[in-house]
């Protein structure tokens, strides 16, 4: 287990940094910037269906319930197909409207989650095409769906997921910029612009990852909390939720994931000088609206640990504590903004002394109801 784990102290640690290399795998041989290409097998020989679809739902659990809610943002905003982005639990007992012009897109990294393949089984019975994204080759879901795509991230060992939660996001905005393109909603120019900013993702990752070292002393000064509270808006909401899911899933710290805007209708209560609050305040996406959610934390004296882009000032002045990330399309911020978020997580996991590759209570996959 200790050659497995390549000098790091656990999977998770390996998995996270494993990251810029598994999304170039999964992009890799599919995206030809230069050629302005998509090639995905799972969609080219389907290209109809996809083309003529009246919306996409969307299926997943846990972290690949998150993935499908940035997938969400990606593929109404890019490439302006109406989703819906259902829990498989739910989904499956609801009694859904579903009809042979629907596509289901199920999430899952390891293909076995007993409700995510429940929902694609009721799914075809109405008549959907079922379209997959995993990461375990030959696992259920991906012999179950219509056709599919895999992530390459490689095997992911520790519980929390990490490096299947980046390459889905990945795999998922390959298929929207393919469909954007093809639905003639994008521009030769700006698909061209999103495939090249894409290839600077995994150089970009791995600059957030030098903020290692500044995280863990973060880490240290909150690893006490009882309670945190994660906000982010449009794009970054899915990864204020990943967020809080992560700290939850490791270090049994209660963490809840907000729009930063919803904040006043609920959180806002909780907020005082005991309350670690993170915000992503990058620059691209509402940048304002958020600077404003963090004057109402500091106003009443929350601790605010911002994830700003390199160079912020006006955010940096009010945060207790800032990591900064590098620019990127707005679309694309989430691969970037996860990351600091995980290797929080991580080390007050460590800190506090939890099993960080195998918590509580938890399995890697759910393959019972
Ligand atoms: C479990 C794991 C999570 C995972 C979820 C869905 O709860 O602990 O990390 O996100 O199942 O798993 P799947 O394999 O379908 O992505």
């Amino acid at each position: 287990e200790e050659i497995e784990k390549g000098g790091y102290d656990h999977f998770m640690l390996k998995e996270i940094y494993e990251q810029p290399r598994a999304i170039l795998d999964t992009y890799r041989g599919r995206l030809r910037a230069s050629q302005g290409l998509i090639k995905m097998a799972g969609i080219d020989q389907n290209l109809e269906k996809f083309m003529n679809a009246n919306r996409i739902i969307i299926v997943a659990c846990g972290t690949s319930w998150h993935a499908g809610l940035v997938a969400e943002y990606i593929f109404e905003d890019l490439a302006r197909i109406p989703v819906e982005v259902e829990y498989a639990s739910e989904f499956r007992y609801r009694n859904p409207v579903i009809t042979d012009k629907d596509i289901l897109i199920a999430i899952s990294q390891s293909g076995e989650t007993a409700d995510t393949l429940a929902a694609i089984k009721l799914a075809k019975e109405k008549g959907a095409f079922v379209f997959g994204v995993c990461n375990v080759v030959g696992s259920s879901i991906a012999r179950e769906t219509d056709a599919g795509a895999y992530t390459h991230a490689g095997p992911e060992i520790g519980v929390a997921s990490t490096k299947a939660f980046t390459t889905q996001i990945t795999v998922l905005t390959l298929l929207a910029l393919k469909l954007a393109k093809e639905k003639g909603v994008f521009s030769e120019s700006r698909f061209h612009e999103f495939l090249t900013e894409l290839e600077t993702i995994p150089a970009k990752v791995e600059k957030v990852l030098e903020s290692n070292a500044l995280i863990e002393i973060i880490a240290d000064v909150y690893k006490d909390s009882t309670n945190c509270l994660y906000l982010g808006r449009g794009y970054n909401f899915p990864v204020a939720l990943e967020g809080a899911l992560k700290l939850k899933e490791i270090s049994y710290i209660h963490a809840e994931g907000y729009p930063a805007a919803e904040m006043k209708h609920g959180p806002i209560a909780l907020i005082d000088d005991q309350m670690p609050v993170f915000v992503i305040a990058t620059k691209k996406g509402h940048y304002e609206k958020v600077v404003s959610n963090i004057q109402e934390i500091k106003s009443r004296k929350g601790k605010i640990i911002a994830i700003v882009t390199e160079g912020d000032t006006q955010v940096t002045e009010l945060a207790d504590h800032v990591v900064e990330v590098p620019e990127t399309l707005e679309s694309l911020s989430p691969l970037l903004n996860t990351i600091p978020l995980q290797l929080l997580s991580y080390h007050i996991a460590v800190m506090r002394g939890c099993n960080v590759d195998q918590p509580r209570n938890l399995a890697k996959s759910v393959t019972v109801e």
